[in-house]
């Protein structure tokens, strides 16, 4: 879950896909909140290739990724692209990432969260990552949320998100085995 402001709406999007998943049962999931991550603006002295950190909020962080074979990220549309909180995270590590698959679940206003996945890609791709072709978009968030703050689905989004999930699944499976133990250059 990448939205970190108070009021966000990223977590009944991000709950909602958790209990997809849960019901998936393709994986063994855990939902990972960046604000409770609590990762300063990135504060490394020392570029993230090696590993070599010198803060524990990054060891920490660093567990957390390396632990998982596959990733959805869940990515609010800020200014025609995602927020800054997903950027720092992901700039914060390096051989952790590489390698693995990484399914997104956008979402915002009437671009629903496309130009946040779009602007993902390059991104994902410098840190070796395998980005899956096909998203999860919502648009217009906020009136899917009610009142207790529970994401209410559209028809047919929920099978589009297992779908997305089988998908992932599928390749998490065939880069386990194609996974290079070290990036390259
Ligand atoms: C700083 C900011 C910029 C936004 N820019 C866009 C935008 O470019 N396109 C869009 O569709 N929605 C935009 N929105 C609407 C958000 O996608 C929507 O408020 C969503 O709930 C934000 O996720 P969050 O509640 O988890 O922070 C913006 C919201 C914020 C706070």
């Amino acid at each position: 879950m990448g939205s970190t402001r108070p009021g966000r709406r990223g977590p009944a999007v991000a709950d909602w896909f958790h209990s997809v998943a849960l019901r998936h049962a393709g994986f063994a999931t855990e939902l990972v909140d960046l604000a409770e991550v609590g990762l300063p603006l990135l504060d490394e002295p020392r570029p993230p290739q090696r590993g070599d950190y010198a803060h524990d909020h990054t060891r920490r962080w660093s567990e957390t990724v390396r632990a998982a074979d596959a990733y959805a990220f869940v990515v609010p549309e800020y200014n025609h692209s995602y927020n800054a909180a997903t950027k720092n995270a992901l700039d914060y590590l390096a051989r952790e990432w590489h390698g693995k698959p990484v399914a997104f679940v956008g979402y915002g206003g009437v671009a629903a969260g496309a130009r946040a996945v779009q602007a993902l890609l390059p991104v994902v791709a410098a840190l070796g990552m395998v980005p899956l072709n096909g998203s999860v978009h919502i648009p217009f968030v906020r009136q899917a949320i009610t009142d207790v703050g529970r994401f209410e689905p559209a028809p047919g989004l929920e099978e589009n998100a297992t779908g997305v999930l089988d998908a992932l699944l599928r390749l998490t499976v065939a880069l386990a085995t194609a996974r290079p133990t070290a990036p390259i250059g």
